[in-house]
């Protein structure tokens, strides 16, 4: 397996090509499952989740095409045209690998009139039941079945007839196969306490796009009148808040100079607040996001929340960042249980972070130590790579799988700003 070995203190500047969104492209994705005609993404990221969400659509029947893309390109196109169905089974082998596959149960459900996934089992960040997706599809009136490690869920005769559901946690995944199964209902669907993360509101408008009638789009609040059919569209892929957010604390442990390019500074305020509040100058540009860290980094207290709160996608690498604050900052992490995997990496780094419970104290040390180092997810992953771009010395970080799950060629577009990385075969 390869590594990735960051020789660090290289202050970053340039800039930096951000990708489209992977958590927006896995939901626009089993939208092709809602229509007969093609649906063409553009800007989707080159990810192992994509690569396998396309291997699942396969599966289905879906034939899907990828157009013009050059190999030095970031992003591409891909067509998907569900002409004909011809299984609604994701299998435990693809589900296992990507626990998004759970996002074809409310596409499928409401094209086919009936679905079975397996059921996603533990993840690394913490339980992640489904027990929500399950409930507001029922509540748009599915029955769900549960055997042998499967959900099944299946539609009355002649199509759901929709209903209200109102979510006791904020679940951006039980949000989306929520408004998925809505938009071919034969009634109207009203959510409240739905998500309301810049991907859903790229989900509804891939969906408006396609004919579907959505209001209250952005709030907590939707309501959904189902249609008939809906046709193809051609769609762009809304960037990686997440991935602009990582560069920005890349740019700033470094003392850098950044440019985000396609970074939507709209999308990403409550990562903007917390790093002007760190001391990085942070200035929103027509196509993208300038940051500048010239002066002493600042400790910070911050709490993870649903959006348009700080996501928990960011706590890793803000606090990678944070270690070498001036003083202690405090994070709660709200939303995940066991997303501290990183917290021990980082304390081999040279970091002086304690957990207890759900908060984290990080006190700012003057400088981290390059370290062998692993984790056990993705945004942890990039945590370690913030740390060693900072860091006196080498870095090697293991277990690359879990970045190129979500970082489009890391290290070609940390090489670009002047970054000291390579990616090597393992020994
Ligand atoms: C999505 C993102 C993930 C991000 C997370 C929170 C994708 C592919 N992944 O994950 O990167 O970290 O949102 O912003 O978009 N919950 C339940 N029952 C359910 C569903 C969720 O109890 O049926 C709980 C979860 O355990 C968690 C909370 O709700 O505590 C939020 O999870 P959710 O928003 O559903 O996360 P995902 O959609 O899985």
């Amino acid at each position: 397996m390869d590594k990735i070995i960051i020789r660090g203190g290289k202050r970053l500047s340039g800039t930096i090509p951000v990708s489209g969104a992977k958590n927006a492209a896995l939901t626009l994705l089993p939208c092709a499952l809602l229509t007969d005609e093609p649906l063409t993404l553009r800007n989707l990221p080159r990810l192992a989740d994509i690569d396998g969400f396309q291997h699942l659509m396969n599966q289905f029947g879906v034939t899907t095409v990828i157009q013009g893309s050059r190999p030095e390109d970031f992003g591409r196109v891909m067509s998907l045209e569900a002409t004909r169905i011809t299984s609604s089974v994701a299998p435990y082998d693809l589900v296992r690998k990507m626990r998004a596959s759970i996002l074809v149960l409310g596409p499928m459900l409401a094209r086919m009139g009936e679905a079975t996934v397996s059921l996603p089992g533990g993840c690394a960040i913490g339980n992640r039941p489904i027990d929500l997706h399950l409930k507001a599809l029922e509540a748009l009136g599915a029955t769900i079945e549960l055997a042998q490690g499967y959900v099944r869920a299946i539609a009355p005769d002649g199509g759901l007839p929709g209903g209200r559901y109102s979510f006791p946690v904020v679940s951006v995944g039980a949000t989306e196969n929520a408004i998925m199964a809505a938009v071919l209902a034969n009634g109207k669907s009203t959510f409240h306490n739905a998500a309301r993360e810049p991907e859903i509101v790229d989900l509804c408008k891939l969906l408006v796009a396609m004919g579907a009638e959505i209001e209250g789009i952005g709030t907590s609040d939707l309501t959904v009148h189902g249609v008939s059919r809906l046709h193809g569209a051609t769609y762009r892929v809304m960037s990686d808040r997440i991935e602009a957010g990582s560069y920005a604390c890349a740019a700033a442990i470094t003392g850098g100079e950044v440019f985000l390019k396609n970074a939507v500074a709209e999308e990403m305020e409550a990562t903007i607040q917390a790093l002007r509040d760190a001391g990085v100058a942070i200035e929103p540009r027509r196509d993208g996001i300038q940051v500048t860290a010239d002066g002493p980094l600042k400790p910070v207290t911050l709490s993870t929340a649903p959006y348009p709160g700080f996501a928990t996608d960011m706590q890793a690498q803000l606090m990678a960042l944070l270690c070498l604050a001036k003083g202690s900052s405090v994070l709660t992490e709200t939303i995940f249980e066991n997303r501290y995997m990183h917290v021990p990496e980082l304390n081999r780094m040279g970091a002086k972070i304690e957990t207890k419970g759900r908060t984290a104290v990080v006190h700012g040390v003057d400088e981290l130590t390059g370290a062998e180092v692993m984790a056990t997810d993705l945004r942890a992953s990039m945590s370690l790579v913030i740390a060693g771009l900072a860091a006196k010395g080498e870095t090697q970080v293991h277990r690359l799988y879990h970045l190129d799950r979500g970082y489009e060629r890391l290290e070609e577009k940390l090489a670009l700003v002047g970054a000291d990385i390579e990616r090597v075969g393992d020994d």
